[in-house]
């Protein structure tokens, strides 16, 4: 069960997003009116197909929208009471937002030591630095045993918690992941989930996009469902693990190793189409 965050109408979320609308190239359409909330020390999933709109979100919030030819066409985007919509990446990164992008990009010909020190670049005070790369050290031994090595042939769930250091270097006090735990083994899912526990347990929030909704919907206080770059669902965890449509459709509830949003959507549209074939029948037998 997760410790839930009180709750306080007068406290500023952390981060707000307000109507955002989002266009790749002028034209496509990416995100459309999404409107949410991440409260201060919460942590906040992100859960939709693929395509739904999940990077597109992430890329809004840490400013990297441009390098993806994409923009903002409407709403905004506001960290501490600030808007950030419009700031360049690296401002943001030093408003305090980090990023683990998605399929962990790390850097492979550099060592787990030098990767880190690309993610404290945003932050001057060398004690402060010194610090938090001891306490990554702290939280990954595994990496810590390997730190002069270069990340390149680390296994995938090293090379993620080395995404994850880095990302953490820049003390941030939103860490926002895009999907942290795809194509892991689930021992190593596992820990990374635990991971990202802990260090939401020391105050930073967390904007969680994740395949793997019920890993997700465990850890997470709220979670936000996009569909066509719109907000379809949004709740507590507890709302959205209960919600019959959610279960059927992302936690494979009742049907054993269906898993992923893919085969979610495909029993999703066979199931349909069984019903419609059946209402197509009757009619013919009607006739
Ligand atoms: N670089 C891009 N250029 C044009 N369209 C894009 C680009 N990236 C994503 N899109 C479009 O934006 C929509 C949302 O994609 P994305 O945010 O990647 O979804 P998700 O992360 O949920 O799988 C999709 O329709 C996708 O085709
Ligand atoms: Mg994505």
């Amino acid at each position: 069960m997760v410790e839930h965050a009180d709750d306080d109408a007068t406290t500023e979320p952390i981060l707000r997003v307000d109507d955002l609308e989002v266009r790749y190239q002028d034209v496509i359409v990416g995100l459309s009116g999404v409107s949410l909330e991440v409260a201060r020390g919460s942590i906040v999933a992100i859960l939709g197909a693929n395509g739904a709109g999940k990077t597109t979100l992430l890329r809004a919030v840490t400013g990297l929208l441009p390098v993806h030819r994409a923009k903002i066409t409407r709403g905004q985007i506001v960290l501490d009471g600030r808007r950030i919509d419009g700031q360049s990446s690296t401002a943001i990164v030093r408003a305090g937002i980090a990023q683990v992008m998605e399929g962990r990009r790390i850097f492979g010909e550099l060592t787990v030591d030098e990767n880190l020190r690309t993610g404290g670049f945003t932050v001057r005070d060398k004690a402060a630095t010194a610090a938090t790369h001891a306490k990554v050290m702290g939280w990954f031994p595994k990496i810590a045993e390997r730190r002069g090595q270069r990340a390149g042939f680390f296994s995938g769930g090293e090379q993620q918690m080395v995404a994850i250091g880095r990302a953490l270097m820049a003390q941030p006090r939103l860490l926002v992941l895009d999907e942290p735990s795809l194509g892991l083994a689930p021992m190593v899912v596992e820990q990374i989930r635990q991971i990202i526990v802990d260090i939401n347990a020391e105050g930073t929030s967390v904007l969680l996009v994740e395949q793997n909704a019920s890993m997700a919907l465990s850890i997470a206080h709220r979670a936000v469902v996009l569909e066509n770059g719109r907000v379809a669902r949004e709740g507590s965890a507890d709302e959205l693990r209960n919600d019959e449509k959610i279960k059927d459709l992302y936690l494979g509830m009742g049907t054993a190793g269906r898993r992923s949003y893919r085969d979610a959507r495909e029993h999703y549209k066979a199931t349909n189409a069984a019903a419609a074939a059946r209402a197509g029948a009757a009619q013919v037998g009607d006739a």
